[in-house]
């Protein structure tokens, strides 16, 4: 690979995404499209500054990307689809704005991202990376919406994986669990809702995707625990599984939103 371009790296699982990149291959050239910049220090980093649930915005933002890859004529590319949020609550009662932005983002954006680099990725050859989440296993009431999107991504990468099969080019799709970032405080709480046990880290997520997507895996489900319940929702039938799933979200989740 000669070009990472990584959606999110300003935080959380996207910036130790980064960090370990540029560890193990300094001389990486680096593309980061969130709203904000990238604390971390990296040489041959170039920050696209965008909100990528506004399409006008993304659309501005690939033609600042594409004009960037010019510079870095040859080598392999990396796209890793890595923006998101979710939102917790009962649907009737949430803002209608928050709810679709999830599917502007955590969907349209990174489809939008990949159609548009794929060509130069099938002549340039490269690997895809999209971060989807233990949400797409079962239907997550509390969390419709944002699990929605996060099967959309599972299956969207799955299939995809399929058919650049030919090209040369691997789709890895990352599940993580319950991760100790921004993420819950973007969702609505005031404070991590996450045991420290379960909370797993950003940089242990980090290190799990690169490691599995060196070596060409399809899906990874980082933690045992999450591995656990990844096997738990395939045998147990979505009947029984989803109002399970609405039980202990209600009781581990949305008793700690803030009122
Ligand atoms: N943390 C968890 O428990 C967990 C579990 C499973 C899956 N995930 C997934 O992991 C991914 C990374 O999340 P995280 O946990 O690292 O959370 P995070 O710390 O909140 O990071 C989210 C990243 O997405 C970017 N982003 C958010 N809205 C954006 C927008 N409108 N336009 C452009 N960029 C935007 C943020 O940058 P700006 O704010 O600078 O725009 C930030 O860099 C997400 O897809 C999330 O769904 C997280």
């Amino acid at each position: 690979m000669s070009v990472v371009i990584i959606t999110g790296g300003s935080s959380g699982i996207g910036e130790s995404i980064l960090k370990a990149i540029s560890h193990y291959k300094p001389e990486m050239r680096f593309f980061n499209l969130s709203r904000s910049s990238v604390e971390i220090n990296l040489k041959n980093l170039t920050h696209i500054p965008c909100d990528l649930s506004d399409s006008a915005e993304l659309t501005a933002a690939l033609g600042v990307l594409k004009d960037g890859l010019k510079t870095v004529p040859q080598g392999k590319i990396l796209l890793i689809n890595n923006a998101g949020y979710g939102l917790y609550g009962l649907v009737p009662q949430m803002d209608k704005a928050g709810l679709l932005g999830m599917l502007d983002l955590n969907n349209r954006a990174m489809v939008q991202l990949t159609l548009e680099l794929l060509p130069q990725m099938i002549e340039r050859g490269g690997g895809i990376i999209n971060v989807s989440s233990i949400a797409a296993y079962v239907p997550t009431p509390t969390l419709a919406v944002y699990g929605a999107t996060k099967a959309f991504v599972l299956s969207w990468g799955m299939a995809l994986r399929e058919e650049l099969k030919a090209q040369g080019i691997n789709v890895l799709t990352v599940c993580p669990g319950p991760t100790a970032t921004k993420f819950f405080s973007r969702a609505g709480f005031e404070k991590s809702p996450l045991p420290p046990v379960i909370g797993r880290t950003p940089d242990f997520v980090a290190k799990r995707a690169l490691n599995a997507a060196a070596k060409n895996r399809a899906l990874i489900t980082t933690g045992w625990t999450n591995k656990l319940l990844r096997w738990v929702c395939a045998v147990v039938p979505r009947e029984l599984g989803v109002p399970i799933s609405f039980g202990v979200l209600k009781f581990v989740r949305l008793r700690s939103l803030k009122k």
